[in-house]
């Protein structure tokens, strides 16, 4: 099948483009009263991933609606806990809670690696009904979270603004916690392969707390989990790898296999760019909370960042996923002033 539309996929590489490609993080979601429509008739938000042709819907929302020019795939970066063996579940209005954490070396040999992908059939499923109900429409983007990211839901066991029980595990435990991140880093490239195989197109890591580990910590706990899954897998599809408010990450960033790396709206366009340098595509980075304002400021905010990075080797997005109480018509602004935007 050939992609009607392949911006993203054309920036991702370093090719030319005749316009920005944009999409947003949490696109599909609870912005968008097509998607509370279908969530409304489950049980909720698990039932909604674990089923094939739903998930496929509300994946293909955005892009009806928004206009956007990537899909995402409707799921969650904690089907992976869940596949090794932690089972979670998403509490209304609070979020992930996870019954059964790591406590000893009995848990830690129990987890499933590799195999864990196995146990992921559904999601691969509604890649294949998306792609198929996309009919070349735009580029399907699959995704993970980063081993770091995940190892803290899972020693944490739900979310946290410190996390400081996955840090005291790394800080106390250093090569248990290695053993644990090697096995989620086995098992995410695993699964990411599985995507692509069903047909996404794109790859995006996404590693929601990196900002609260130091420099050195990064590196050792999370860097090199990174790496591995760079090199792996970005021969077989572009790679985007986003670490939320992790400055240090981006030097190192620029010298793995990946091409496209992810900014937080803290990050300064040209400071980035200059760190990055000319070989690698950058995405990002709006502050989700600019979408609060009416539509000629927002068209204001496109325009200063579309300036500051260019049109080439660069995708627009937000610097982190959408909050669930942005008016809808504010995305779309956002989305037509990427697309309406003359150098
Ligand atoms: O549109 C998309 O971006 C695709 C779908 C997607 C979801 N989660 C759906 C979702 C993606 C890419 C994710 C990734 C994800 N999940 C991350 C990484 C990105 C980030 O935001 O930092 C993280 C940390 C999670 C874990 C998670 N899932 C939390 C902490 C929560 C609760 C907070 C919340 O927003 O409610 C979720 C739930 C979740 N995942 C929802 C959606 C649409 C909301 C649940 C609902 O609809 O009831």
């Amino acid at each position: 099948m050939t992609l009607k539309n392949d911006l993203i996929l054309r920036a991702a590489r370093g090719e030319k483009v005749e316009r920005v490609p944009v999409w947003l993080m949490r696109q599909a979601g609870r912005i968008l009263p097509e998607y509370r429509a279908v969530r409304e008739k489950l049980s909720g938000f698990r039932e909604l991933v674990m089923t094939p042709s739903l998930a496929a819907e509300v994946t293909i929302q955005p892009v009806d609606i928004l206009g956007v020019d990537a899909a995402i795939i409707f799921s969650d970066i904690l089907v992976i806990p869940e596949a090794m063996g932690l089972p979670y579940e998403m509490i209304e209005s609070k979020g992930p809670f996870f019954p059964k954490t790591i406590e000893n070396d009995k848990d830690i040999s129990a987890l499933l690696g590799v195999q864990a992908a196995d146990e992921l059939e559904y999601v691969y499923e509604a890649i294949r009904i998306t792609k198929k109900e996309l009919n070349g429409r735009v580029p399907l983007i699959g995704f993970a979270g980063a081993p770091w990211t995940i190892f803290a839901y899972m020693i944490e066991g739900q979310g946290s603004k410190t996390f400081s029980k996955a840090k005291k595990f790394l800080y106390t435990e250093p090569e248990r916690s290695k053993v644990i991140l090697d096995k989620i880093t086995d098992a995410t490239i695993a699964y990411l392969r599985r995507q692509v195989e069903a047909g996404a197109d794109m790859l995006q890591v996404f590693d929601s707390w990196a900002n609260i580990l130091s420099p050195e910590q990064y590196h050792e706990f999370s860097g090199v989990y990174m790496d591995r899954i760079c090199n792996e897998l970005n021969h077989i599809a572009p790679l985007t790898l986003f670490a939320k408010g992790a400055f240090s990450a981006r030097t190192s960033f620029a010298k793995m296999e990946c091409d496209v790396i992810g900014l937080d709206w803290t990050m300064d366009a040209k400071e980035s760019r200059q760190i990055i340098g000319a070989n690698k595509t950058v995405q990002g980075n709006l502050d989700p909370c600019a979408l609060y304002q009416n539509s000629k400021g927002i068209e204001a905010e496109v325009k200063k960042m579309l300036d500051a990075f260019g049109t080439q080797r660069y995708i627009a997005n937000l610097g982190h996923g959408l909050y669930p109480d942005t008016d809808k018509y504010m995305v779309k602004a956002f989305v037509d002033a990427v697309k309406e935007y003359k150098s």
